[in-house]
């Protein structure tokens, strides 16, 4: 693709907008309102606002290689602390994919370099399951189990900040994780019960 296509594309949509109506932008300057926060995958994909089908102004994103959620990661600490006391989300998402690359390069023994310590955060999680998924004998299962676990662990690191804590107790706001199949098209809603899953852990976790 070349760039000046981008541009071509830009004016296209622009138009397209205004002639709907003619205050959008304008409209959209004024501020945003969102009321859920997607946490996802980079994967180019797996692009939040075309699969869930949203316009401007209505999801806060934040995207990295196989949807993380890590205390170390300043940017997604940040997101999250912004979404839920600023913006006043009342959901987050976390929302991981079917033929994850990231997950697929953590179940390997090879070195990536740089990608090892974020990719040590997927081992990780495959530790904690190790029982479960050593027992699926598919490959391809065992794959998808761990892109499904993945989430259900990075929801729970979303529930391990201090804001989302005060804001969950409250009830003002949910957590979901949510798996894209690219196959498909189709957003799979994991229906994880976190208070059950938080349940065991949270004398661990609770801040307050
Ligand atoms: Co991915």
């Amino acid at each position: 693709m070349k760039l000046e296509t981008i541009f071509k594309h830009n004016q296209q949509w622009v138009q397209e907008k205004l002639s709907i109506d003619n205050e959008y932008f304008e409209n959209l300057a004024k501020g945003q309102q969102p009321e859920i926060l997607y946490i996802g995958c980079s994967d180019s994909r797996v692009t939040a606002e075309e699969m869930m089908g949203v316009s401007l102004g209505q999801v806060f994103v934040y995207r990295n290689i196989a949807n993380m959620v890590s205390s170390l990661d300043l940017s997604a600490m940040s997101v999250i602390n912004y979404a839920v006391n600023h913006l006043g989300v009342k959901h987050i998402v976390v929302c991981g994919h079917y033929y994850c690359g990231g997950v697929k390069a953590a179940m390997q023994a090879q070195d990536l370099g740089i990608l090892n310590p974020w990719l040590r955060n997927i081992r990780d999680v495959y530790r904690l399951h190790k029982e479960e998924l050593n027992a699926i004998e598919d490959e391809d299962e065992r794959y998808n189990q761990l892109i499904r676990l993945n989430v259900r662990e990075q929801c729970v690191n979303v529930l391990k900040t201090a804001e989302v804590q005060v804001a969950y107790r409250k009830n003002a706001l949910q957590v979901h994780g949510w798996v894209f199949d690219i196959r498909t098209g189709q957003i799979i809603d994991l229906e994880l019960d976190l208070d059950k899953i938080l349940g065991g852990i949270m004398e661990i976790y609770a801040l307050s």
